[in-house]
């Protein structure tokens, strides 16, 4: 296991599932864990169980990374903090699931927001000074949704395929620059991502966000562009997207998701997310 001593890491999306995974999984390696999501007592929380397991310090900074201004506001603090980033985790990431045009368009454009906008612009704002300074490290959540278009999850995945796509060029323009780009692919992990909607993560069918993090982690120590850090089908799951003609792959995945009810699936009214 390669050492993290030194580093700060920042992870958003940290409050709760594979982002509080990453943070522990940093801290167990020696890096100062930033914690960043709306949820500030969730977060304090995640720093307590760190400071418990790994008797390390995690500095927590609550910020919708969605909203206007979030990413802004975000960056504002970690200057007033006087931190610097050596590793960025864009891990926050969100999903409207079920049809398209009678699920709620805000659910599709807050997912947007989060998984494109705010990634887009934290790796711009941070990236750009690691490059200043000749090193540094990000890490892009993606999914192996990325690899072909999803019915019923429909921008979700598109979401996805940008951050598949932005990575890899962005490794291929930053390479021998001293920063380091990837992009993680987990398949179903067990986490609350579905939660305030009907549908369910299959428990079988799910990895541990524990050891999602630690398989993430290990790929980027080898100098992997792209990680897929869940069981050995994950990899060969996005092998179909690849060589399928694309209509097949969409064909394929709509009646995938069919078989998992997710063309019924629908957010539950008033839910908190
Ligand atoms: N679970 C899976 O099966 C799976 C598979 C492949 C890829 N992924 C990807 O893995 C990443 C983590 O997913 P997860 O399953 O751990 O989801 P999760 O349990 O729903 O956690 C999402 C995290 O993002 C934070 N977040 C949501 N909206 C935010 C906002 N506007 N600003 C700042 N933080 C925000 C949440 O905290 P607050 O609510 O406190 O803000 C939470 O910490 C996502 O990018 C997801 O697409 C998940």
């Amino acid at each position: 296991m390669k050492s993290y001593r030194g580093i700060t890491a920042l992870v958003t999306g940290a409050s709760k599932g594979i982002g509080a995974a990453y943070a522990h999984e940093l801290a167990r390696r020696g890096a100062h864990p930033v914690l960043v999501a709306r949820s500030g007592d969730a977060l304090r929380r995640v720093a307590d169980d760190i400071a418990r397991s790994h008797q390390a310090d995690a500095t927590t900074v609550a910020a919708d990374l969605a909203a206007p201004g979030g990413v802004e506001g975000l960056v504002a603090e970690l200057d007033r903090r006087d931190l610097t980033v050596d590793l960025l985790v864009n891990n926050a990431g969100s999903g409207a699931v079920g049809p398209f045009l009678t699920s709620s368009l805000r659910r599709h454009e807050d997912s947007v927001d989060l998984n494109v906008t705010a990634l887009m612009r934290l790796t711009h704002v941070l990236g750009g000074r690691m490059a200043a300074r000749g090193r540094g490290g990000i890490i892009n959540v993606a999914s192996t949704a990325a690899f072909q278009p999803m019915p019923y999850q429909a921008s979700y995945a598109a979401t996805k395929a940008f951050v598949l796509s932005f990575t890899e060029a962005l490794a291929e323009e930053l390479r021998d620059t001293g920063v380091r780009v990837m992009a993680a692919h987990p398949g179903a992990t067990a986490t609350g991502f579905f939660d305030g909607t009907t549908a369910e993560l299959k428990p079988s069918f799910a990895d541990a966000p524990q050891a999602v993090a630690a398989a993430t982690l290990k790929a980027y120590d080898r100098g992997a562009v792209n990680a897929y850090p869940g069981r050995a089908v994950t990899r060969p799951m996005t092998w179909a997207g690849r060589v399928l003609p694309r209509v097949a792959a969409a064909r394929l995945t709509g009646r995938l998701n069919r078989v998992l009810e997710l063309d019924r699936a629908r957010e539950i009214d008033g839910a908190e997310r």
